[in-house]
């Protein structure tokens, strides 16, 4: 890493401080930290996150300019907007702050979420991409997470990063996230290095359905030796809301139960199937049949067409014979 990086690292987390004092200790800050006392966040959490408040007077600007830093280098940080005349501004304002540290617990950028999702803004707006800050590279919460992992606990990979902190919050310590991008090859990678466990946890909305969806075909797409297994979220709540719900035990319970990809897809497979007609029922069989096909132990592959033989009152030799020369494309 280069001294420019270490120096935009060092920025990084000068301004995490800030955030983090003015969240704590001023009255600039306190709605904010209601805010996250009433998501059910405990101080000690948003102590270990360093979670902070970037108030609307745009305070970072002059903080640096202070302690007279570089301008090339405030440019680059990811802290500030351009003006067309170079002038550089707060980009983050009335924002609760979450730092975002890559997998060596150095702060690389910042995600800030507004108090009320009343306004036509996004809801989270991340630092733009720099030398420092990838989205696409970046696993929420790996250096936290990594070592209740290698001691054996698989990997949970979350939607959001709130998701990630309430279940550490409940004593789950495993969680990752990735930056509301769809999993790359990448993240991929750096997980495969470290487990082979994964259980996707996203959320149990429509986007979060689909979101899976995306997920396990991104493992496909890679070689990755994974034992994957994917969980779905009763009553459309995501992670954070089902653990402030029913509480951390529950969740270890879905966990316990969850799925293998294949299910998950034949699943959402006949969701978006019209079964009560005869081609959507001939369709969806089709369709779980080269799913089935995929699926390399033998006695499982039976055991799938066990079940479609007696869902569709089919003759199982019948899908036998059509799923015969899938095995042998896909082998
Ligand atoms: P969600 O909309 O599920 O957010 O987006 P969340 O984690 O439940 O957040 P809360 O509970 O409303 O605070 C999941 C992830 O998508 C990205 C973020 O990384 C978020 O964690 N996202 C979402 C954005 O980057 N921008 C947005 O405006 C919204
Ligand atoms: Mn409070
Ligand atoms: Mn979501
Ligand atoms: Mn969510
Ligand atoms: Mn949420």
């Amino acid at each position: 890493e280069s001294s420019e990086q270490k120096q935009l690292i060092d920025l990084n987390e000068q301004a995490v401080k800030l955030y983090h004092h003015i969240l704590m200790n001023t009255k600039i800050g306190q709605p904010a930290l209601d805010y996250l006392h009433k998501r059910g966040m405990t101080d000690e959490t948003i102590v270990t996150y360093q979670l902070g408040y970037a108030p609307s007077q745009r305070l970072v600007k002059p903080f640096f300019d202070q302690r007279q830093v570089d301008y090339q280098l405030l440019r680059k940080s990811g802290l500030f907007s351009e003006g067309q005349d170079g002038s550089l501004r707060d980009r983050f304002v009335d924002r609760v702050m979450y730092p975002i540290r890559n997998a060596n617990g150095q702060t690389v950028g910042f995600s800030g979420r507004l108090l009320s999702t009343d306004s036509d803004m996004p809801k989270y707006l991340n630092s733009p991409e720099t030398e420092l800050f990838n989205k696409r590279k970046i696993l929420f919460n790996l250096d936290f997470a990594r070592p209740n992992i290698r001691s054996k606990q698989p990997a949970l990979l979350f939607e959001g990063f709130m998701d990630v902190i309430t279940a550490f919050q409940a004593g789950i310590k495993s969680g990752i996230a990735s930056m509301g991008t769809s999993l790359t090859e990448q993240q991929i990678y750096d997980i495969q290095r470290i487990t082979r466990e994964v259980i996707v946890c996203y959320d149990g909305d429509a986007p979060g359905q689909k979101a899976i969806k995306r997920a396990i075909d991104a493992f496909k797409e890679t070689n990755h030796q994974l034992d994957l297994k994917v969980v779905s979220i009763p009553d459309g709540m995501d992670p954070d809301e089902f653990i402030r719900n029913r509480g951390g035990d529950k969740f270890q319970a879905l966990l316990k139960n969850a799925q293998s990809p294949i299910d998950f897809e034949l699943n959402f497979l006949k969701k978006q199937s019209n079964l009560q007609s005869e081609d959507g029922q001939a369709a969806y069989i089709a369709a779980a049949l080269k799913l089935v096909a995929t699926v390399s132990s033998g006695i499982s592959r039976d055991l799938y067409l066990n079940r479609l033989a007696e869902e569709f009152s089919i003759d199982k030799e019948v899908l036998k014979q059509q799923l015969a020369p899938m095995i042998r494309r896909t082998a």
